[in-house]
């Protein structure tokens, strides 16, 4: 059936399980854009055929349609400055778990070709789209516009929801109405991208987004350098989505059969809403990208926010008796370890030398890994390998790895002495893959790394590119981290690895295929992570996202939230602690230990469940609310935070969402304070009654009198015959 709806015509039908989009390919003639959206049948693809305009191109080219946008823009060899593309041919690829059409395109007069690639995956409604362009000109082809892809969307009332931040305030939700004129999302940092904003969006076409209703668009741009995704709302019926690589400062100098491929721009399409689409963007995620998707992440203590650079043996040992005795399974020992010229005090030096300050760790790491081992858990450690500081042994044996433009002084970032190494450099990329080769080849049972990036490109300039190519540098460097990361995985496949980037900077798709999570943000304050952690699951699933327990009075905000409050909320994602152990009581050292214990149980639903977001903290009615379930819904978490404090508030009771309406499911309260359990406790309820009423939870808890004014909850439920 799939071959006859595929070869209909000129049309080309590729689909998913509930998604359908449909292109017209005549041979000679421009690649038409006719339909996105949901499945069509077979007499709905025979009709639209006849009926739909197909008026845009599926990618459009410029020279000869100059007033439009386009996403793709070159000067030929001889100076001529259109492109006129028409298809030559459609071929299919079928591996076991998609299906690849690829549309080759020439221009009418020129060698110079564009291929358009649709993957359609077969367990899951996304379809990646990339291209490919080369030529055989004599001489250089200088693109200037090379996006991904383009979607036309049609108006209505089509809102777009995306994540803006800064430092410390990452994946910060918004949804506006898209309105006439462009709205451009960017990225210019060089190296991280999901600081500022994210290269992730969804359209929802009726009107404001609704978590589990409404039809939903959501993109995903894989890539993890510099981006532009863009909407040209014109005066036609329609959006125009255009998103890939940000080409400013970025022109690109195609030599004579070079193929340059854009990256992937990942498609869904869902009437279930944001949440919808969240739980395709994750199961795909976890399916197909994120390195080691289907493995249950580790509970973690990390040392950072515990003693900062102040590493020491004793310390360390310390701190891992402490998760040891908590029942976690892994010790990271953070930044501070290296350096023997220049020791790594603070963070004016030493990044780049990558050996172990041996008057901190007499025993090296070997020793910290020996004493894991004695204590029952794995052991971590924290790297930032694409960087250098001026004050390095590196930097005085390879000035010139560094991205530095001649005759400029160099620009220094954190520390007043960081600086970006040269990934376009091969060496460089030599070098990178080295420092966790070297680290796992001397230490094989290292665990975890974290692998930090803190830096921006802020001088243009590369040693190693020729003088011509300079403008390629941002593309350059990616494709050097990039063959670094499959090296590294090539060969270290199981080993976990972290992405950091000052916190939240390296949430992408185009990341993660090398990463197992990445830090959501270096602010730990529970109450602020409701926010963050809400934003950031709409593209990105639960286990790779890492969130710890940390200290109160928290350390970025200095706010003081209960250690119950703290724990819930991590507990809704990769679950670690970044606190110093030693500083807590036993009592908040038992609650730690009973929430890792209890995060065992439920870690197979946080961690591979799908999401249904219940209620959202950005409507500001003093709750927030989401729950995780099982593909079978038998099994499912619901986490409830109240965000606001004040007497006799009235807050609205959650319907869940997700179970099975005529199944009955059990009721049991996890990390309870209380001292008398829920009314609810043990009882059973249909999945119909949840999802129509929910439960009337209890607005504070009630600990030996005291009401704390942040209260948070945790139900397990389980489905009983
Ligand atoms: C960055 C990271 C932190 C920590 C420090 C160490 O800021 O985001 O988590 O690792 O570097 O210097």
């Amino acid at each position: 059936m799939m071959l006859s709806s595929y070869l209909l015509a000129q049309s080309i039908h590729i689909s998913t399980k509930n998604m359908s989009l449909v292109l017209n390919a005549q041979t000679g003639k421009e690649l038409k854009f006719v339909y996105f959206g949901q499945k069509l049948s077979d007499q709905d693809l025979n009709s639209i055929e006849k009926t739909e305009a197909a008026r845009f191109a599926a990618y459009p080219a410029y020279g000869l349609n100059c007033t439009q946008e386009n996403a793709l823009s070159v000067q030929h060899a001889d100076g001529n400055m259109s492109l006129e593309m028409a298809v030559q041919s459609v071929d299919k690829k079928d591996d076991n778990h998609a299906v690849t059409t690829t549309i080759t395109m020439k221009d009418k007069v020129y060698p110079f070709y564009v291929k358009v690639n649709y993957k359609a995956y077969k367990d899951v409604d996304m379809i990646e789209t990339w291209t490919e362009v080369n030529h055989g000109e004599k001489g250089i082809v200088m693109m200037t516009e090379f996006a991904s892809a383009y979607l036309p969307i049609r108006k209505g009332n089509v809102y777009i929801s995306h994540l803006y931040g800064a430092w410390g305030n990452e994946g910060k939700l918004v949804c506006e109405p898209l309105t006439p004129g462009v709205k451009e999302i960017i990225n210019k940092d060089g190296v991280r991208n999901s600081h500022t904003a994210h290269a992730e969006v969804m359209f929802s076409l009726d009107g404001e987004a609704k978590e589990n209703e409404g039809r939903m668009i959501g993109a995903a741009l894989c890539y993890s350098g510099n981006y532009r995704l863009k909407v040209n709302t014109d005066e036609s019926e329609y959006h125009h989505f255009f998103a890939g690589i940000n080409e400013d400062n970025s022109w690109y100098n195609l030599k004579k059969d070079e193929i340059f491929t854009t990256p992937a721009l990942a498609l869904t399409y869902t009437k279930e809403g944001l949440s919808g689409a969240s739980r395709n963007f994750h199961k795909w995620g976890r399916e197909y990208k994120l390195a080691n998707g289907n493995t249950l992440r580790k509970v973690l203590l990390n040392s950072w926010e515990g003693v900062y650079f102040n590493i020491n043996e004793e310390g360390m040992d310390q701190m891992m008796a402490d998760i040891a005795s908590m029942g976690g399974e892994l010790f990271v020992m953070d930044d501070g370890w290296f350096g023997v010229k220049y020791p790594r005090k603070n963070d004016h030096s030493s990044l780049g030398d990558w050996e172990v300050d041996k008057t901190k760790l007499p025993h090296g790491i070997q020793g910290l890994i020996d004493a894991a081992k004695k204590h029952g858990i794995k052991f971590g450690i924290w790297i930032e390998p694409e960087m250098t500081n001026t004050v390095s042994e590196l930097y005085e044996q390879h000035p010139d790895w560094v991205i530095k433009a001649p005759q400029r002084d160099l620009v220094l970032g954190r520390g007043g002495t960081q600086v970006v190494l040269d990934l376009s450099n091969p060496a460089v990329q030599d070098f990178v893959f080295g420092v966790v080769d070297n680290l796992m080849t001397k230490y094989p049972d290292l665990d975890y790394i974290k692998w930090d990036a803190n830096a921006s490109i802020m001088n243009h300039g590369s040693n190693y590119l020729t003088k011509d190519n300079q403008s390629h540098l941002y593309i350059d460097y990616h494709r050097g981290f990039e063959k670094a990361c499959q090296r590294i995985r090539a060969k270290y496949p199981k080993l976990t690895i972290q992405a950091c980037a000052s916190g939240g900077g390296r949430a992408n798709w185009g990341v993660l295929p090398y990463f197992d999570e990445f830090w959501v943000s270096d602010d730990t304050d529970a109450l602020q992570r409701v926010y963050m952690q809400w934003g950031t699951s709409y593209f990105f699933p639960a286990i790779a996202m890492a969130s710890h327990i940390s200290a109160a009075p928290n350390h970025q905000t200095g706010r003081v939230i209960p250690l119950k409050f703290r724990i819930d909320v991590a507990m809704s994602g990769r679950l670690g602690m970044e606190i110093q152990p030693k500083n807590m009581t036993e009592n908040e050292k038992n609650l730690c230990k009973n929430a890792i214990a209890e995060y065992k149980n439920i870690r197979p639903i946080v961690q591979m469940g799908d999401i249904y977001r219940l209620q959202s903290p950005y409507n500001h009615i003093g709750i927030s609310s989401l729950m995780y379930v099982t593909p079978e819904k038998d099994k499912a978490v619901f986490y409830w935070y109240k965000t606001e404090h004040f007497v006799n508030q009235h807050l609205p009771r959650i319907p869940m969402a997700g179970l099975k309406a005529d199944k009955n499911y059990k009721v049991h309260e996890l990390n309870r304070i209380d001292a008398h359990p829920l009314v609810f406790e043990g009882q059973v309820f249909s999945g119909e009654y949840l999802m129509s009423n929910g439960l009337e939870i209890p607005y504070n808890h009630r600990v030996r009198g005291v009401q704390p004014d942040y209260s948070s909850r945790v139900l397990y439920l389980e489905e009983v015959n």
